[in-house]
């Protein structure tokens, strides 16, 4: 039996999410959302010193190095999703084309956006653009209903920054944690109240949180304890500082 916590809406797993899915029922989540490794710390090539800041490596976290492949969780995502169900991954140039090729097919509609970072971290050197944007690659199928207020609210990309602050965890840091503003955006567009949200790759529960505040349910799971253990303690915290 895998470790779990429910708190509240939300059910926390600790374990390889490709065994703890085999237990989520048919058909029983609204709206996957999740933000998967890159994995581009291949592409590093060491770091790039800045003046004043950390230095910039592409090889952010050992968990990156593990390859991710779609096909590995095409039935299992297709079996857990309600018939009008939404699935959006966060992803980046070198992957979304994998992605793309393995669930295309298998939806009626695939759509990519962009969250626009507006505090990129600045690159003195000038031989290439900011990395400020982040790439979803959204799936679906006939049916789906989306809650967009006006046509200004259907445009496929999101302005915010990255988390700092308050919202970003110190201890454990986590290099790839998003924020709550831009989670919330799509969870508010692609589910309602009540709904079951889904992240198989939580990180420290940033996902959790944000439908946790738009009354949606919440089902995650994350394979390093460390990681697992701050977002079991992000969601009692958010209960109690919404009690
Ligand atoms: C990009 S991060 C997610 C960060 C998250 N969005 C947040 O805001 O904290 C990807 C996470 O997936 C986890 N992970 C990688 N492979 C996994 C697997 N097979 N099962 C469960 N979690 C996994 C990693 O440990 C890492 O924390």
């Amino acid at each position: 039996m895998p470790e779990y916590t429910q708190i509240g809406d939300a059910r926390l797993y600790l374990q390889d999410n490709r065994r703890m899915i085999k237990e989520v029922p048919d058909h029983s989540v609204d709206l996957i959302f999740t933000d998967p490794p890159y994995n581009i710390a291949k592409y590093s090539t060491g770091n790039i010193d800045l003046p004043n800041r950390t230095p910039l490596n592409n090889d952010i976290a050992q968990w990156d190095n593990i390859e991710v492949d779609p096909q590995e969780y095409l039935d299992d995502f297709m079996r857990v999703l309600a018939p009008k169900g939404n699935i959006f991954i966060f992803t980046t140039y070198s992957s979304i084309g994998k992605w793309h090729a393995v669930f295309d097919s298998h939806f009626d509609t695939t759509q990519f956006m962009i969250w626009h970072k507006t505090n990129p971290t600045p690159n003195i050197f000038k031989k290439g653009f900011l990395n400020s944007c982040e790439m979803l690659i959204c799936f679906w199928n006939k049916g789906h209903q989306w809650n967009f207020s006006d046509q200004k609210h259907m445009h496929n990309y999101i302005e915010a920054p990255i988390c700092m602050g308050p919202e970003r965890l110190k201890d454990p840091k986590h290099p790839a944690q998003k924020p709550i503003e831009v989670l919330k955006h799509i969870i508010r567009i692609a589910s309602n109240p009540g709904d079951l949200v889904f992240d198989p790759f939580m990180g420290v529960a940033s996902t959790a949180i944000a439908a946790l505040k738009l009354h949606r349910k919440f089902c995650g799971c994350e394979i390093d304890p460390l990681y697992y253990r701050a977002g079991v303690e992000r969601v009692k915290a958010f209960y109690t500082n919404n009690l």
